[in-house]
């Protein structure tokens, strides 16, 4: 059994391989082919790596049949077409983590996702089930952006400087496992895209400000929309030495309402205000709509913005002929594009650049660990230790409760 602990979806940072436009082309090829296999995970045995795309959505069929109802494949709307096929469920965030608290009835859930999105389903489902992610290099890149270690010298600055007691630890999902606890802990919760409004409402009700963390984008992307002044949201420079107060001043934090931790998105920060300008330029009466990870400006520039189900649902409502926009990750747009012929659905990147790390999710890592599951074997088990998962818990559960 290959078990995973607290783990890094930093092996993505560590390689800088989660930052750059890994591939050109979302068209599956062998895994020994694929340009970045050099910093995925390397004990998937050799005879997958070269099967061709249509052995390997054989064998997973296969397998998938042989499981039965014992495994439940969950796969994000990032997850490549021929990965995708097999979900027996595809959401957002939000979406998977709430199906994975409901469902304790298969013995398997296999996360076609990231390590986040499948620590929160470890940290939310029933003791007996297993969470399986197929390939464990598949991180998050802005989740790195978080190091506990930096969140908590931060979290001991501000209460050196005396703003602690009234801020609200809350951090987006694409965190830790053990910055979930850590909020959870200090009486905060965790927010997706889809319910960041939601919680800050109610974090607002608790205390004065909002210490967010790691994406800086859909945090001040929500509190605009609240209301909440530019001015009254900073920016924690998380890479500055202890005392240097993230570079702010102790004015500007004491009346903040929101603290910003410096993250970001390398898929949603391709966004641009221009792309926007571009697309209503060459396509009079098109519709934009953008994930809330992308830049204030972009965001502003848009008619909409939300999840990646918020945009999936916009598309399909979308009357007939409609001709829509979309600053999100490629895979997703492009499936919509597929699925809606009577719409013109493009991106508004030019650029191929699909999310490099939910890209690691290899039909091969699939075929294997479904393979291995059907043959008695759990590879890729993520497990989140209890003394981690229980204040975890508590700031899962709190979302779930405010949503
Ligand atoms: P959603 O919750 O909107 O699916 O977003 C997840 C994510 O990582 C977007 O980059
Ligand atoms: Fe992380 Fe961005 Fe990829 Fe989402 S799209 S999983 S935020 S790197």
């Amino acid at each position: 059994m290959t078990t995973n602990v607290l783990a890094p979806a930093t092996q993505a940072a560590a390689t800088g391989a989660g930052i750059a436009c890994e591939s050109d082309s979302i068209a599956t090829v062998p895994l020994a082919e694929e340009r970045a296999f050099a910093y995925w995970q390397q004990d998937i045995p050799a005879e997958y790596w070269r099967l061709a795309p249509d052995e390997l959505t054989a064998r997973i069929r296969a397998a998938r049949r042989a499981l039965r109802t014992r495994a439940i494949i969950l796969g994000h709307h990032y997850q490549r077409e021929d990965v995708i096929a097999f979900a027996d469920e595809k959401g957002d965030s939000f979406k998977l983590a709430r199906w994975a608290a409901g469902h304790p009835e298969s013995e398997y859930i296999v996360f076609c996702g990231v390590h986040f999105m499948a620590e929160a389903a470890d940290i939310l489902s029933a003791p007996h089930q297993k969470v399986v992610l197929p390939n464990m290099a598949a991180g998050c890149s802005m989740s790195d952006m978080a190091d506990p270690d930096d969140v908590y010298s931060a979290w001991a600055e501000m209460e050196e400087i005396g703003i602690a007691q009234d801020t609200l630890p809350i951090t987006y999902i694409n965190s830790a496992a053990a910055l979930k606890a850590f909020v959870g802990a200090h009486g905060g919760a965790v927010c997706t895209s889809s319910n960041a409004r939601k919680v800050l409402e109610w974090a607002f009700g608790q205390k004065k400000r909002v210490l967010f963390f790691p994406d800086q984008h859909l945090g001040r992307n929500t509190g605009y929309a609240m209301g909440v002044p530019l001015d009254q949201m900073v920016l924690w420079g998380w890479a500055r030495p202890y005392g240097s107060m993230g570079g702010q001043t102790r004015e500007a934090l004491e009346r903040s309402r929101v603290i910003l931790w410096a993250g970001h998105c390398s898929v949603h920060q391709r966004f641009t205000p221009e792309q926007v300008a571009d697309a209503r330029r060459k396509h009079p009466g098109v519709i934009v709509v953008v994930h809330p990870e992308c830049r204030l400006e972009t965001v502003r520039a848009a008619d909409l913005n939300g999840s990646t189900e918020f945009i999936a649902r916009t598309v399909a409502e979308a009357p007939g002929g409609s001709t829509i926009a979309i600053g999100t990750e490629i895979n997703l747009v492009s499936r919509l594009a597929k699925e809606h012929p009577d719409k013109t659905v493009f991106c508004l990147d030019p650029v191929v650049c699909p999310c490099s790390t939910m890209y690691r999710v290899h039909p091969a890592y699939l075929a294997w660990t479904l393979e291995s599951l059907a043959a008695g074997r759990v590879v890729n088990q993520i497990v989140v230790p209890e003394e981690i998962a229980r204040d975890a818990r508590l700031a899962l559960d709190r979302m779930l409760a405010i949503t």
